[in-house]
């Protein structure tokens, strides 16, 4: 069986600057799969890149063996590949329902969007009911706190049924009551599905993360449980000096 994303050779040049350079990566099926990196590193030019939102100066991306080279951005979210953006993107005057209908619309075939059932699709009563606000369906998104506008956003791209979710620093900013939750909701969605995650935040890795790939200046620099690259020296010392929650050796 063919691994879900298999990123070969990839480089990405801004103005001559290489922001990825010559990137391998694979993931396979049902993986949680951790990017790591210090500030300016290329995690989230990466996820731009399988996304689409990025053109790469050379390399490319296969989707279960099928090369996304060329495709936009929303023809890739239609083969099943999904993503969060490090900022928000909810609708804040909308309710929480339909936000994730909204999102639902957006795979969903124009005539089903013609006649437009009454009631709750059955993905976005999943998406709710996986996110854990269903209660909280109705009310406007604006209100909700930030670790629940990051469910919503997950539960937005749960919404448009994909195979792979990318998401970039979804516990940026959490308590730690709604860390736990979230490794716990995307434990739950890398069941059937595959998530790559964007985050920093060691404690969380420890806890969640099966295989972690560490990118620094563009490049792969290690890959490997969390135990694995924490003891690479090379992943030490792009960490040295850099904030505490950061530093892969701190605490343990
Ligand atoms: N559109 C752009 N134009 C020019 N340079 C860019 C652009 N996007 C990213 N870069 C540069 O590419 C490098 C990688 O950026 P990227 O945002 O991928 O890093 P990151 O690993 O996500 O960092 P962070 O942890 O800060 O989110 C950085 O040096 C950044 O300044
Ligand atoms: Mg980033």
């Amino acid at each position: 069986m063919s691994p879900i994303i298999e990123v070969r050779g990839l480089s990405v040049v801004f103005d001559g600057f290489r922001a990825l350079d010559g990137v391998d990566l694979t993931v396979e099926r049902g993986e949680l799969r951790f990017l790591i990196g210090p500030n300016g590193a290329g995690k989230t030019t990466l996820i731009d890149v399988v996304t689409g939102l990025t053109r790469p100066a050379s390399g490319e991306v296969l989707l279960a063996g099928r090369s996304l080279t060329g495709l936009r951005e929303h023809q890739i979210v239609r083969l099943g590949v999904g993503r969060t953006f490090q900022t928000s993107v909810v609708f804040e005057e909308l309710t929480v329902l339909e936000n994730l209908d909204l999102a639902a619309a957006f795979r969903r075939p124009l005539l089903s969007l013609a006649r437009r059932r009454r009631g709750v699709s059955e993905t976005v009563a999943e998406a709710l009911e996986t996110t854990g606000l269903a209660g909280l369906a109705d009310r406007p998104a604006g209100v909700l706190s930030h670790g629940q506008r990051q469910w919503l956003e997950i539960g937005m791209l749960l919404a448009q049924r994909p195979e792979v979710l990318l998401l970039d620093e979804p516990v940026a900013g959490m308590s730690r009551a709604e860390r736990e939750r979230t490794g716990e909701l995307l434990t739950s969605v890398a069941r059937d599905r595959t998530v790559i995650v964007v985050e920093h935040d060691m404690e969380f890795l420890r806890r969640y993360a099966s295989q972690v790939t560490v990118l620094h200046e563009g490049r792969v620099l290690a890959e490997g449980s969390v135990e694995e690259v924490r003891g690479d020296p090379r992943v030490q010392e792009v960490y040295i000096g850099r904030r505490k929650d950061d530093a892969v050796s701190a605490g343990s």
